[in-house]
């Protein structure tokens, strides 16, 4: 990697964010331990909570943060990272985390949560999972409680970590939220709730409650009144920390997620329920995005990856891909099933399993197997409506050994007549950009324009070290949809990476 043209692309800024153009795991973890080993002073969270799940290589070693921010590494250096107030925030998932940060020899010293971070009680996982059970609806979410939380605040029932510093209105507050809930969860078979609540993610039982109550109160008083203790010496009001160092600058935000999983951008209602763009991610840290004077938007060269339910128009494999992925496929039972995937297979599923290997294409937060599409223009070009053209590529060495690399440039609309957005789509209407309507997007077919790959390993420090066919791909993207390529990313070290 070129230092020096680092330092050039981030001389003068004060705010830099990084946030995601798809479906999230794009690689936001390497961007920002990159920029915050270079740069940054202050790194921040905005959004999501434990959903995310950002992986950062460190001396050769994978390390992968959910709550945290992925610059906590740097934190011995006196960098500071901060969960902002746009996040959601359960106790549990940060202590995991930070027990792990001791494992691996790391500090926490300059860790600071926001005192208004909203916080996830037991109820918002359970919630949660036993929506998810239901195969009507269901999201494919990751289970951590983050709908349920984030439907608290919005219905002005929330609790916020502050609560714990002050028992009584915590155990008020928590009274009139746990009965709301028992009556909520009547509706399901208590059988199902008691393995729930059995889960390790819900501390293996502890909050079971007796009789005909589903949570025990006095378990969940305890468990979080102990969990306040620890959290005080973190906790700050650090939004205005945050507008404090806003002439100073060093700022790195953290996004999570992807764009068209925004809950107000995104690929409604299959999306997660915090807004992923730039917007959103200034406002859970504090500022506006006025302040943000270099937006990064990461995407995957040239492929897209979705994890859970919602259409995806290129996905390899189409039917079959998304039914495996969401219907118990897993990492073991395709080395087992599909060890001879190959990457130029001529069946599209076996192909997207092989680039799913290379790429390791499985959830960092739950196993999951993600399932693989080809690089889609017109919701490229839908995403750059809410995004900044300056572009992060990542991933490009997953697909070395491609021989054709398809990019869908548009789609063809084959379902019945039906209105969007005060037009009537018919069938075969051609769509150069994409709609966030399910009903749409599932009746769409890809059109692909074919270019040959690149068929060799990645070096170099400068775009002009990378092989033709790979530049004229980015040149073609560039001149499609106006993005600037700003970072190119070609293995998971921080080093393997172009700065133009
Ligand atoms: P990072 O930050 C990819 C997806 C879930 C599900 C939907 C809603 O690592 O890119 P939720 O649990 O948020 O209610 O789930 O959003 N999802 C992600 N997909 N990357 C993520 O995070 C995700 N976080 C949530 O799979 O489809
Ligand atoms: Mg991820």
């Amino acid at each position: 990697m070129n230092n020096a043209n680092l330092k050039k692309l981030l001389k003068g800024k004060k705010v830099v964010s990084v946030t995601c153009n798809q479906f999230g795991d794009t690689g936001k973890g390497k961007i920002v331990h990159l920029i915050a080993s270079q740069w940054a002073k202050i790194i921040v969270r905005g959004t999501g909570g434990d959903n995310a799940g950002h992986t950062i290589c460190c001396n050769g070693e994978e390390k992968v943060f959910h709550l945290l921010p992925s610059a906590m590494p740097y934190d011995k250096e006196g960098k500071i990272n901060i969960i902002g107030s746009g996040v959601v925030f359960y106790p549990k998932a940060c202590f995991d985390e930070i027990a792990d940060l001791k494992k691996a020899g790391l500090s926490y010293n300059n860790l600071r949560i926001a005192y208004n971070a909203k916080l996830t009680l037991p109820t918002h996982p359970v919630l949660d999972r036993a929506k998810e059970l239901s195969k009507e609806g269901r999201i494919g979410t990751t289970g951590k409680g983050i709908t349920p939380t984030y439907v608290d605040f919005v219905a002005r029932q929330g609790l916020i970590i502050n609560d714990l510093f002050n028992k009584d209105v915590f155990v008020k507050k928590l009274r009139r939220h746990l009965e709301e809930k028992e009556y909520l969860l009547k509706r399901y078979d208590p059988s199902d709730l008691k393995k729930i609540l059995n889960h390790s993610h819900l501390e293996n039982g502890i909050y079971i409650g007796s009789g005909d109550k589903i949570f025990n109160e006095e378990a969940i008083i305890d468990r979080y009144l102990e969990y306040a203790k620890e959290l005080r010496p973190m906790v700050a009001d650090t939004d205005s920390f945050v507008r404090k160092n806003l002439k100073e600058g060093g700022i790195l935000l953290e996004g999570a997620q992807g764009l068209l999983l925004s809950i107000d951008f995104g690929t409604y209602p299959f999306v997660t329920s915090s807004d992923c763009s730039i917007q959103g991610l200034a406002k859970g840290a504090g500022i506006s995005a006025t302040n943000i004077d270099l937006s990064l938007g990461i995407i995957k060269g040239f492929y897209a990856t979705r994890v859970g339910e919602g259409a995806l128009v290129d996905e390899l494999g189409n039917k079959t891909s998304d039914t495996w992925c969401n219907g118990g496929g897993s990492r073991e039972k395709e080395e087992k099933l599909y060890a001879h995937a190959s990457i130029n297979d001529s069946d599209e599923f076996l192909q997207g399993i092989a680039i799913r290997r290379k790429g390791r294409e499985f959830g960092a937060t739950t196993g999951r197997p993600r399932r693989v599409a080809w690089l889609d223009l017109p919701l490229l070009r839908y995403s750059l409506n809410y995004a900044s053209k300056d572009v992060v590529l990542t991933k490009l060495d997953v697909l070395n050994e491609l021989e054709v690399i398809k990019i869908c440039v548009a789609y063809k609309y084959h379902g019945p007549k039906y209105y969007y957005g005060g037009e009537i789509l018919n069938s075969d209407s051609i769509l150069r950009e994409a709609v966030m309507d399910d009903n749409v997007l599932r009746n769409c077919s890809p059109i692909y324009k074919e270019f040959p790959g690149w068929l060799c390993e990645l070096k170099g420090d400068n775009f002009s070290d990378l092989p033709e066919n790979l530049k004229n791909i980015v040149t073609f993207i560039q001149k499609d949809t106006g993005i600037f390529p700003r970072i190119i990313s070609i293995g998971a070290d921080r080093d393997e990476t172009i700065i133009l």
